[in-house]
């Protein structure tokens, strides 16, 4: 089986690296930098980036860079942006991203929809002509950590079947939300639509590994473990007929109904280099003043945890978690040990920085 043209570096046995997180972060927005991203939007994404990868959301980490940089220098992305509201109906606002770098497009909506929403109690805000923007979840938490509850979801290229289809149909379109928890990380589920984030597979693919059964099928629409294989297939929705209904929601809510485009509208960043992505993400932020209140949210938010903390765990479990901490236990530990990198990344994100003209090397602890 060929590799797919997306796939970079070379899988290697060489043991893993490990990087403090300000170094890392350091290295990546060099690099983006060095590909003409202005300063504050390549910092903006090297947090992100190495935000996932702390959390243990490698597929969403810094092997990333080299994607977001490669289509900076071809073009594909406008690197000189400036997302702008181009339109408002009291609480329901509309957001042109400008073709910017996903997590430029995406600031620019959820800070829309969060100034509104403490106005109006409630506001959602499109994000028209985006690119992928990392994980749901870093604006969510951005906007929990301002008090506020927040959905987020985005559409992404037709990479998954329909539930009951053996070709790609729609995208592993994420949902995330946010639920503020003062004192505490924000309680946060972030998740495909997809049985797991294609960014998997292709990390799978580039450490030269196999997937678990179920996450995908080949092009003939057959189960396989063949991470290439997969690669070249498409992916399966969560859950069945349920992950399927939930994509299509998004790719309705979020691909019809802000930006009028759906299926193959939405490029592929990896495969299709004629033209920009045209993303779009939707936001919604609602303020508990409007209901229960902030004070009286948050007690109840607090106990609510404390209960769930408290339920007894099925065998093999230690307990039971919320949505979010087994990532936040994740972050913690990376902030005192640093984050570790398979040498294969970690050579990526160097051959990078030479490809990019950019002087800096990774920093290995
Ligand atoms: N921008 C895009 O186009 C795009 C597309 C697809 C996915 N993504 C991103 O990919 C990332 C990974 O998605 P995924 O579906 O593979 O996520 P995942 O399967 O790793 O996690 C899904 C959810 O399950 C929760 N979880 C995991 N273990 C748990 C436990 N023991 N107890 C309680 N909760 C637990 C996590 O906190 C998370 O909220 C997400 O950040 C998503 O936003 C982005």
């Amino acid at each position: 089986m060929s590799k797919p043209a997306y796939v970079q570096g070379t899988a290697t046995d060489a043991p893993p690296v490990r990087v403090t997180i300000d170094d890392l972060r350091t290295h990546c927005a060099g690099v983006l930098d060095a590909c003409g991203l202005p300063s504050e939007a390549s910092h903006l994404v090297a947090d992100s980036l190495v935000d996932a990868e702390a959390r243990g959301i490698s597929s969403h980490g810094v092997t990333r860079t080299r994607i977001y940089g490669e289509r900076l220098r071809a073009g594909m992305i406008n690197a000189a942006a400036e997302p702008h509201v181009v339109s408002t109906r009291t609480a329901a606002l509309q957001v042109d991203a400008d073709n910017a770098i996903g997590h430029v497009g995406a600031l620019a909506g959820l800070d829309a929809a969060t100034e509104r929403a403490v106005e109006t109690g409630i506001a959602a805000a499109g994000v028209h002509n985006s690119n992928h923007c990392g994980t749901l979840a870093y604006f969510t938490r951005r906007a929990a950590e301002r008090g506020l509850v927040t959905m987020a979801m985005s559409t992404a290229p037709t990479t998954m079947v329909y539930f009951g289809g053996r070709s790609r149909a729609v995208g592993t379109n994420p949902i995330s939300m946010s639920v503020p928890r003062p004192g505490h990380p924000p309680i946060t589920v972030d998740m495909a639509t997809s049985a797991t984030a294609r960014g998997k597979i292709i990390l799978a693919n580039q450490l030269g590994q196999s997937i678990p059964e179920g996450w995908a099928v080949d092009d003939a629409g057959r189960p396989t473990t063949d991470s290439a294989a997969a690669l070249l297939g498409s992916v399966l929705p969560v859950g069945g007929a349920k992950g399927s209904g939930l994509a299509m929601m998004v790719e309705l809510l979020c691909g019809a109904l802000i930006a009028d485009v759906t299926g193959d509208g939405i490029g592929d960043m990896y495969e299709d280099w004629t033209r920009p992505q045209r993303v779009s993400h939707l936001f919604i932020a609602l303020d508990p003043d409007a209901w229960v209140g902030r004070d009286t949210f948050a007690r109840h938010i607090d106990g609510f945890a404390e209960r769930v903390h408290g339920l007894p765990p099925a065998e093999g479990f230690d307990g039971v978690l919320l949505p979010g901490e087994v990532e936040d236990r994740k972050l913690d530990a990376a902030r005192t040990d640093g984050v570790q990198l398979s040498a294969t990344v970690a050579a990526d994100l160097d051959a990078m920085a030479e490809l990019a003209d950019y002087d800096g090397r990774l920093v290995v602890a």
